[in-house]
């Protein structure tokens, strides 16, 4: 590999081995996604045709128009060659953009095969965790900046998570795109939808608490389109409405999703939502 991680670019050398090694490896048909190692380094192959349970699909089609709400709408579903295509044309787009995403090097009807962009910000975040507090929390900062970055570029990455960035340089790198929000609602909404699930990552993983997240928020709102921070208000302002009974099924059994929930939608309520902060925010970008 160059290092860079252009989509569709210059395809490294495969020894006749390594196209056997590939060839074996994509006939296989075990796991969903899988590193394959060749002789230049590793690849991944990326399998598709495990679609979202309908159910759930149907379910969150039905509260987003109960509630009119559109930042719950799924992305519209495909067969596993629609989902194929679609990632290869959000990493082409993502490219094109200057952001960096994992190479294709081959494409067949339902798999892809991947440029290897470890480490991931997960690595890297379970490496600083406990050696390096404030790295830590400075990677999780800059991956909100670089979301922002990624939103004022007009684009939406559909499910921010950590495990799907990569450490590029000084920056973050981003892979899976097989959501597209922006496809069942406006931009604005499904770049909100994106801050709050980055947050649901981002405010339970950081060492150093409040003061984390609050850069984390500036550094994305430095970039961000205003009218992004107006609908994640929007959606924040829905969202609250759960804080009080989850706080009360948390008594009970705090499960990860429920405490993440809480500390996302707790602290987001509280920038977003509280009158002073409300004021604080107009007066300017530079808080
Ligand atoms: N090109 C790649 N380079 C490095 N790691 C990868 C690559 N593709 C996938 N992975 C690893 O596999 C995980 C799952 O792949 P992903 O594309 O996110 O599929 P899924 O839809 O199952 O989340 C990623 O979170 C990452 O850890
Ligand atoms: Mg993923």
């Amino acid at each position: 590999m160059d290092g860079r991680h252009t989509a569709l670019g210059n395809i490294p050398h495969m020894t006749d081995g390594d196209i056997e090694t590939l060839l074996a490896a994509l006939t296989r048909e075990t796991r969903r996604v899988e590193r394959v190692d060749l002789s230049f380094g590793a690849v991944w192959i990326k399998r598709y045709g495990t679609e979202r349970p309908p159910v759930w699909t149907k379910a969150q089609t039905g509260l987003a128009s109960l509630f009119g709400l559109p930042f719950l709408r799924p992305s519209p579903a495909l067969d596993s060659k629609g989902m194929t295509a679609r990632e290869i044309r959000r990493i082409e787009t993502f490219a094109a953009h200057g952001i960096p995403v994992p190479q294709v090097l081959y494409a067949s009807g339902n798999a892809l095969v991947l440029s290897d962009v470890a480490p991931t910000v997960t690595a890297r975040l379970d490496a600083l965790r406990d050696t390096d507090p404030a790295a830590h929390d400075a990677l999780l900062v800059r991956c909100a900046a670089d979301l922002g970055a990624l939103h004022a570029k007009g684009l939406c990455h559909g499910r921010p998570h950590p495990r799907d960035f990569f450490v590029a340089g000084d920056g973050i790198g981003f892979m899976d795109f097989e959501e597209e929000p922006e496809a069942a609602m406006p931009l604005a909404d499904a770049q909100a939808r994106d801050l709050w699930l980055l947050f649901l990552q981002l405010t339970d993983r950081a060492r150093l608490g409040e003061a984390t997240a609050r850069q984390a928020y500036g550094a994305w709102r430095a970039a961000a389109p205003p009218e992004t921070e107006a609908a994640l208000a929007t959606m924040i302002r829905f969202l609250a409405k759960f804080l009080s009974p989850t706080r009360l099924i948390g008594r009970v059994h705090m499960g990860s999703d429920l405490r993440r929930f809480l500390a996302a939608t707790g602290y987001l309520s509280e920038v977003l939502l509280a009158p002073r902060a409300a004021d604080a925010s107009k007066a300017g970008k530079d808080d």
